[in-house]
């Protein structure tokens, strides 16, 4: 089996490990946009090209002979690369453009659930210029409101008021600034609480869940600082997250399996992937704040990490539609993640700076990001670079290990410490409790 893997991140390195851990045997060949010393260790072939090239990767695919590709990243969903793929005979993990636009266009998605009567939106509008912005901005009022750049923006498109926005003239200058660029945009009303991701694979016709996810985009301890690309994630051993009731979890996945529906029948092809739901939980109930038609990055580092099933049977059995639940089975370990992430990173990271992952203990926990090879030695890039899971029968014994691995990472960088630990746990805990008014405590008293 020779299996084409788009993509060069971590969660890439996590794709391919879970890959190389299948009775199968697979040979994977890589095609990336960095040189990610990790990967280039499992990949059978390497290449560095341009991932939306569709003739680029179908010629590599050809020449490799790969029998079937899997996609990590969403830009080359967005280019058609799994339409082009499936078209000449290579059957692909990823969803076609039109599929993807649940992902790719935030107001395809906000229509779709209107339309299909799916729960779970905020009041919102799309604009297609900027008539009537200001007006519902007012409506929505000052410090409740969200406003999103329509397509891709790399985690870079959304603002919120309080957070980037401190009123309605920045609010509506920031309108006038896409609009100028000939973006369409979305104001919709900002919802408080507690985000986390529900995934699960699909083949169209059964959507399987993961265990929950939650991660930290913000890139300073107590969430403080701005985004990222995401400083790490947890699950616990249950596969539930201590802030969410029963109620919570069925409203998500409930929403996860309408929308793969709804989608389906909008659009008239049938979704092979995963989709990946990014939920807030509020005091009225789960909303969804946007939806990802790929694998999460850091998600998938937890979730792989304890994926018992044979990862390479599950994308077969996806591929021919007769995924089942026998073959999504998860270990019931909790895992923390953690990301080690150039000092001064996201706004001046410390690049090329010597890295030593000499004294990391456990190889098949630790994930490469954003790190280069030269002269036998490893260096930072922009991004972050490299990141580790603790796996353990409990949170807290989880994030002991990766807190102790991720110190065994040598150069100039930094982490959160905090990802995993009691307190933040309790804080979100005590967030949601605040919010719904629970006087009693439930799931605070429960171990992690
Ligand atoms: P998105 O790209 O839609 O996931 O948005 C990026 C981030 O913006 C989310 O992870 C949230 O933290 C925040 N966000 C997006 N929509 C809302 C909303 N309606 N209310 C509050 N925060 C939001
Ligand atoms: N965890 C955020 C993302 O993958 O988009």
């Amino acid at each position: 089996m020779k299996i084409l893997l788009l993509g060069s991140g971590a969660r890439e390195h996590a794709l391919a490990k879970a890959l190389a851990r299948s009775a199968q045997q697979p040979e994977i060949f890589c095609f990336a946009t960095t040189y990610n010393p990790g990967l280039m260790e499992l990949a059978a072939g390497y290449h560095v090209g341009d991932p939306c090239s569709r003739q680029e990767v179908l010629q590599m695919a050809q020449k490799w002979r790969t029998t079937m590709a899997l996609i990590g990243p969403e830009a080359p969903l967005e280019s058609g690369v799994a339409d082009y793929l499936a078209n000449h005979q290579i059957p692909t993990i990823g969803p076609t453009k039109a599929l993807a636009q649940i992902e790719t266009s935030k107001a395809f998605a906000r229509n779709l659930l209107k339309k299909y009567k799916i729960p779970g939106s905020p009041e919102y509008r799309v604009f297609t210029g900027l008539d009537g912005a200001q007006d519902y901005l007012k409506y929505l009022g000052n410090n409740n409101f969200v406003i999103k750049a329509n397509g891709l923006a790399g985690g870079k498109g959304v603002k919120v008021a309080g957070d980037h926005l401190h009123s309605l003239t920045d609010a509506y200058q920031y309108c006038v600034e896409l609009d100028k660029k000939g973006q369409s945009f979305l104001i919709e009303e900002k919802l408080l609480g507690q985000e986390f991701s529900l995934l699960c694979f699909t083949d169209g016709y059964s959507t399987l869940p993961m265990p929950l996810v939650q991660d930290h985009k913000r890139a300073f301890v107590g969430n403080k600082g701005p985004n990222t690309g995401g400083m790490g994630s947890y699950t616990a051993a249950n596969h539930r997250l201590p802030f969410l009731s029963n109620d919570d979890i069925r409203a998500a996945l409930q929403i996860n399996e309408l929308t793969i529906q709804a989608l389906m029948e909008e659009v008239g092809e049938r979704y092979q992937g995963v989709i990946y739901g990014g939920f807030m939980a509020t005091k009225d109930g789960i909303r969804l704040i946007e939806f990802n038609a790929r694998f999460g990055d850091p998600e998938a580092l937890n979730l792989l990490a304890i994926l018992e099933s044979d990862f390479l049977e599950l994308c077969q059995s996806i591929i021919i539609g007769k995924l089942k639940p026998a073959l999504v089975k998860f270990a019931p370990l909790a895992t923390v993640c953690k990301y080690a992430v150039p000092e001064g990173y996201p706004d001046q990271p410390a690049k090329n700076q010597v890295i030593d992952l000499s004294a990391v203990k456990r190889p098949e926990q630790l994930y490469i990001a954003g790190l280069h090879k030269m002269d036998n030695k490893l260096f930072t890039t922009a991004s972050r670079a490299a990141a580790v899971v603790g796996k353990a029968k409990s949170i807290p014994q989880a994030e002991k290990m990766a807190e102790e691995e991720i110190n065994r990472i040598k150069g100039r960088l930094f982490h959160r410490e905090d990802i995993g630990k009691n307190d933040l746990i309790q804080a979100c805990i005590r967030q949601m409790q605040a919010l719904r008014q629970i006087k009693t405590t439930t799931a605070a008293g429960e171990p992690l």
